[in-house]
């Protein structure tokens, strides 16, 4: 028996040539971040998750700043010479050489959703259908194109500026998402005429020639936010509220504890575990990871790092790329540099830094402190002040090694490179150029001189 495949392969069209006037920013429209995620990730991470393989964009304004972003994504750009319509702008993404379905997108509707997508395709191959419009139902339809019906069958959408008063009043808009059967797309194209106001080539006009050519065309309808499309700082604004109420509910519902929502700041990505509490002004970024019943204090910035369970960050805390141990306590006011990896139950106080640090176990740095390129030990006592000089005048970056069980007074150097054997102890103010064996005590600093029955000169 033949196994065949009968999944039609998906591709996308995202349309993401304008300039966005009204943005009044130079960068392209579509890069202007919702929630950290330019409109135009989002866009094809959706189109992505629900397993669009072909990703085409349309670009044209920031043609080269467009394709920093997309390509990286697997996507490919498709510079539109001209914006005369978004007809055209399909068309300049070549559809007559793609099979399957093809989903056509707007790159600055940034709230629509996988679950939105997969009904939508879902309820197209239900219908039968040969070419689709995903339409919503608008408080304040505006400027949208209007989907026109008779009988309730869908016969046209008219454009806000080409329509009279009695259309301007139909509330169900057109998203601006389409599905179409690849070969449908491609021979409809070419009849789209610039027959309106603006002179342009209107993509809606696929819907009437469809008609009139017999097939199969279909409005369904989706949620509202479908149809969000930013034009303005306001909407990217409204829509980044969004987005951050959707991650919110996401952890609330989670068990994560709030004290005021509305302050958090939290990326899609981001995980917290139940019973962590979360203060006001946290802001949680990229793939961080937080376990459970840890403390956030307020005023913590976290990117894209990992916290086991019951770890008590302090207020203004800044970590990017840690990872950090079950159990710690760390801040106020520390900073973990990229490639810094704090061990359980360890203790990081204010005013410390590390940077490509491993901080054993249990071990304490309580101080204004920076350890840099370093390995510290499991039970280590670092003092107030202790820094490693790990940066030296080649321009080149040292390894400072403390063993386990080490204790290191108040005010230390370690002059990298440098190793400290396991038990060693360090006296205050050492300035340490040289390793230090195991279980001895190292003093590096000048002897003290009390010079009797001296009083300063005149
Ligand atoms: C379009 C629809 C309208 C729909 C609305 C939804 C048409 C004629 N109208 O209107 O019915 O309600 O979207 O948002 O299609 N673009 C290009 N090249 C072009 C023109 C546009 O890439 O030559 C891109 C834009 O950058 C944008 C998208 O296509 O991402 C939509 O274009 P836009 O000018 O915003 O169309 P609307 O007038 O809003
Ligand atoms: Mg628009």
């Amino acid at each position: 028996m033949n196994n065949v495949n009968t999944t039609p392969s998906l591709s996308v069209i995202v349309l993401a040539a304008g300039k966005g006037t009204r943005m009044k920013s130079p960068l392209p429209k579509v890069l202007h971040p919702v929630v950290g995620l330019p409109m135009v990730m989002r866009v094809l991470n959706v189109a992505k998750s629900v397993g669009a393989k072909e990703l085409r964009v349309v670009v044209g304004y920031g043609e080269s700043l467009v394709r920093r972003v997309i390509e990286p994504l697997g996507a490919t750009a498709y510079p539109q010479k001209e914006q005369k319509g978004t007809a055209d702008a399909v068309a300049s993404a070549d559809p007559a050489s793609l099979n399957g379905l093809v989903i056509i997108m707007n790159g600055d509707n940034p709230l629509v959703e996988a679950k939105d997508l997969k009904s939508v395709i879902e309820n197209f191959n239900e219908m039968k259908a040969d070419l689709a419009v995903v339409t919503a139902v608008m408080k304040n339809p505006g400027s949208l194109g209007r989907i026109v019906r008779q009988k309730g069958e869908l016969k046209a959408i008219v454009e806000a500026g080409d329509a009279g008063a009695e259309t301007l009043k139909l509330r169900e808009v057109n998203s601006g998402m389409y599905v179409a059967k690849a070969e449908v797309l491609a021979r409809l194209l070419p009849k789209v005429k610039p027959n309106n106001s603006k002179g342009e080539f209107y993509l809606t006009d696929i819907i009437s020639l469809g008609l009139e050519e017999g097939l199969k065309v279909v409005a369904i309808q989706a949620r509202p936010q479908v149809a969000f499309g930013v034009n303005t700082q306001a909407e990217l604004a409204k829509a980044s509220r969004v987005v951050f109420n959707r991650n919110r509910r996401r952890l609330l519902e989670n068990g994560v504890v709030m004290v005021d929502p509305n302050t958090v700041y939290v990326e899609d990505d981001v995980e917290v575990g139940s019973g962590s509490v979360v203060y006001p002004n946290v802001y949680l970024r990229g793939s961080t990871k937080v376990g459970s019943y840890c403390v956030l204090e307020p005023g913590v910035h976290i990117i894209s790092s990992t916290i086991a369970d019951s770890a008590h960050i302090k207020s203004g805390c800044y970590f990017e790329n840690a990872i950090v141990g079950e159990k710690v306590q760390i801040g106020p006011y520390a900073r973990l540099r990229p490639e810094s990896h704090v061990g359980r139950e360890a203790h990081i106080g204010n005013f410390v830094e590390l940077k490509k640090t491993t901080f054993g176990a249990r071990s304490k740095a309580g101080h204004l402190t920076y350890l840099g390129d370093a390995t510290i030990g499991e039970d280590v006592n670092i003092g107030c002040g202790t820094i490693t000089c790990n940066y030296a005048a080649d321009k080149k970056k040292y390894q400072t090694t403390v063993g386990n069980g080490v204790f290191v007074g108040s005010d230390v150097q370690f002059v990298a490179p440098v190793k400290i054997g396991d038990g060693a102890t360090i006296a205050s103010g050492s300035t340490i150029t040289e390793d230090v064996p195991a279980k001895s005590l190292a003093i590096a600093r000048g002897r003290q001189v009390n010079k009797p029955d001296w009083t300063p000169k005149g």
